[in-house]
């Protein structure tokens, strides 16, 4: 394992925990360009366009505040939010019985790659922005394959090292580290965008993947990949995109069409919807 990626796992774990007030309310209170919004309505429109039977049992790895898993309940799918922040698991707990969905979708504690669930027993697995914080791929992937059905579908969304606003993060985690450039970025986009708790930042460094290599050791875990999509063609990376927020211009959605061009590969993530092959 590289140095970078030593206690890489246990920071991201002990981060989320802290900070999950912070994330939830990120998913509301949205700069323009921040990625949990489109990566969300990305992964719902790919559940609906490859026709997951309703009722279907999904597992949501590393689910955090849950907001996946309450869309997916109101489309009449089940299952299980898995994580490792003890706040995550209990935010979701707590907004699902808010939202009565409760009989829908349980939450519990655990850890992607070692995974408290019997072989072959969901139709679904969806994974966004959790691979990242993992010192290598291998062990979630493998998690997945066996706890997934036959057929199963295993959304998986990384963050792509040839991203447009992904290579600008080694020098904006830089930037974090001069003295007084957090709380200022806070200050900022609590004044532009508004919230409580302002901006999210990392004393650690997140995995980036390159989208072929992620889709090679996918076919080797056993997938075949059916579908896939770059998203996130933001102008500016977080936290300067708060700047834009104001405007109201909507680039970001308008850049989506990128995806379409060979310009796709400047997308920030990464999502692939793959199918476990029968054997
Ligand atoms: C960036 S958040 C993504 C949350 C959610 N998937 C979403 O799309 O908003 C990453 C989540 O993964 C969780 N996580 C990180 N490492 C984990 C692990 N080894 N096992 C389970 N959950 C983990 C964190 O606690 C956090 O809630």
């Amino acid at each position: 394992m590289e140095s970078a990626e030593a206690g890489l796992k246990e920071s991201a774990i002990k981060h989320f925990a802290a900070k999950a007030s912070l994330y939830a309310e990120r998913y509301v209170v949205q700069a323009s360009g921040d990625v949990l919004q489109p990566r969300h309505r990305a992964i719902l429109q790919m559940v609906h366009e490859v026709m997951l039977p309703k009722g279907s049992r999904i597992l949501d790895l590393g689910c955090g505040p849950g907001a996946l898993s309450f869309d997916l309940a109101k489309q009449g799918y089940r299952g299980v939010g898995l994580d490792a922040a003890p706040a995550m698991v209990q935010r979701s707990k707590l907004q699902a019985a808010a939202e009565g969905l409760s009989a829908l979708w349980r939450y519990q504690l655990g850890d992607v790659e070692a995974l408290p669930f019997r072989n072959e027993c969901f139709d679904a697995a969806v994974c966004a922005g959790v691979i990242e914080y993992l010192p290598t791929d291998e062990n979630v992937l493998r998690e997945a394959a066996r706890v997934l059905k036959q057929g199963g579908r295993f959304i998986l969304c990384v963050t792509n090292k040839y991203g447009y606003t992904a290579s600008l993060s080694a020098i904006l985690y830089r930037i974090q580290k001069i003295p007084g450039a957090r709380r200022l970025m806070s200050i900022l986009r609590r004044i532009v965008v508004g919230g409580r708790y302002g901006a999210m930042g990392f004393g650690f460094r997140p995995r980036k993947h390159r989208p072929w290599a992620v889709r090679e050791l996918m076919i080797k875990h056993g997938f075949r990949i059916d579908k896939d999509q770059y998203i996130q063609f933001t102008l500016l990376p977080a936290p300067f995109c708060a700047l834009t927020s104001k405007l109201k211009l909507a680039i970001d959605e308008r850049l989506d069409v990128l995806d379409r061009t060979p310009l796709r590969i400047i997308g920030s993530c990464y999502l692939m919807c793959a199918r476990k092959e029968m054997s």
